[in-house]
């Protein structure tokens, strides 16, 4: 995982270093993300030029591939047979790069379609969202969604490369450039206290785009999601446990119940808040620990509840899906303390919709500074709320 500013500069050798050959110049395909192409309006012809013939010795076969970006590209098979038959028509193989330059969408897709093509033809990831920074670029895993499920269809493929060049990021619409900080806040929160006190501290400056501020959380974050798929030893996921789905469970499912209204990041992080207030109404989470992060995610400028959590039957087979996806016995991981997250094989579902109700009066009551205590939360929906430390 490298970090760069202005990958396609002439001067900028990173890339060509990435890809050395092994005495036959290596040949490569560029697939990108519409909405990037549509704000770096010269970005094709920026890398035509990179690769032009008396620069590189790589030969760049066509000129790059424009897709959707968002959901719709991971919604649609189409785009993955459009991709492997240009790698097919361009005659790749499996010395041979596909670039994805996109959103953690276009990528994950891209990184699908070359993992499956000659059984895997390497990819660098180009990531150019905060999200696809800070986290979806930065692991193992590639997919499309199918059957109105998320990432259902995909393989496990690390990239050979991913370049991260915060030169991309100026021109994320306000909504991209926050949601991405929602992965950056659930790895803090279940492994690194003082990196949720970085974000807490941050969020004012994050939120009036400092690019300073944000290349922290990215550099960071990366770390923290490369460091444990590298040391946790399932980096396959052959297990049950998936501390990195922190949040996730009901994230995916919101996804699909709001059609894709929300983005991934938005919802992680209604999903985050979801998981954290549950945790402390089972008695798990201190209060004040849960108000710091509700308050966080609200600075940002993150709202914590949709309609559609309250769909309590869709929402909670939401928990089966998660279960059914990794396959073996129900984990989710919930918090004991910022920076320390707790692995349990069940949720009671009323708990899980009082916390529902708990987020829907937060919101509802135009929540700002801090979040209600447990009693008053519990008033304004009228809650039953079991006992534990701190009520
Ligand atoms: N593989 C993994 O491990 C992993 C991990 C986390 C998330 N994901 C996946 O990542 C996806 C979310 O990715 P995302 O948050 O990057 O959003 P996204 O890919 O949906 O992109 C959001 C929007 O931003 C646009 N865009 C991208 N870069 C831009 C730029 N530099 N300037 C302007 N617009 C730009 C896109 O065209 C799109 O409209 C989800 O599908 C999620 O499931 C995968
Ligand atoms: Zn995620």
């Amino acid at each position: 995982v490298h970090f760069t500013r202005d990958l396609f500069a002439p001067e900028n050798t990173l890339l060509q270093k990435i890809m050395g050959g092994d005495g036959v110049p290596p040949k490569v395909l560029a697939v990108v993300d519409r909405g990037v192409h549509l704000h770096h309006p010269h970005l094709l012809d920026r890398i035509g030029s990179y690769f032009q013939p008396h620069r590189s010795p790589v030969a760049l076969l066509r000129p790059p591939l424009v897709f959707p970006g968002g959901e719709k590209v991971k919604n649609n098979p189409e785009y993955v047979d459009l991709l492997q038959k240009a790698i097919h028509d361009s005659g790749l193989c499996r010395h041979s790069y596909v670039l994805a330059i996109g959103g953690g969408a276009l990528i994950d897709m891209a990184g699908f379609a070359a993992a499956t093509a000659h059984r895997g033809v390497r990819l660098i990831r180009i990531p150019t969202t905060v999200l696809a920074q800070a986290d979806a670029s930065i692991g193992v895993k590639n997919s499309i969604n199918a059957f109105g499920k998320k990432n259902f269809i995909g393989t496990f493929a690390p990239p050979w490369a991913v370049l991260n060049d915060f030169a991309f990021l100026t021109t994320l619409s306000r909504r991209d450039w926050i949601a991405g900080v929602a992965e950056a806040i659930k790895v803090a929160l279940i492994q690194d206290a003082p990196f949720l006190a970085f974000i807490e501290a941050q969020a004012g400056a994050l939120s009036r785009r400092d690019p300073a501020a944000m290349e922290q959380v990215i550099h960071r974050s990366a770390r923290l999601h490369l460091n444990h798929i590298a040391t946790s030893g399932d980096p396959f996921e052959a297990g049950s446990s998936r501390p990195l789905d922190f949040g996730h469970w009901s994230a995916h499912k919101l996804e699909q119940l709001t059609h894709h209204r929300l983005r991934h990041g938005e919802a992680v992080a209604i999903g985050l808040a979801l998981d954290a207030t549950y945790s402390w109404l089972a008695g798990l989470l201190p209060e004040k620990h849960w108000q710091r992060l509700l308050t966080t995610l609200t600075n940002l400028g993150f709202c914590l509840f949709a309609p559609e959590l309250e769909d309590s039957g869709p929402l909670l087979d939401g928990l089966n899906e998660f279960r059914e996806h990794l396959g073996g016995r129900l984990t989710v991981m919930l918090l004991k303390r910022i920076g320390q997250g707790l692995e349990v094989h069940e949720m009671d579902p009323e708990l899980v919709l009082a916390a529902v109700q708990i987020l829907k009066n937060i919101a509802s009551s135009h929540f700002r500074a801090s979040p209600p205590s447990r009693r008053a939360a519990a008033g304004y929906g009228e809650l039953r709320v079991g006992g534990g430390p701190g009520t």
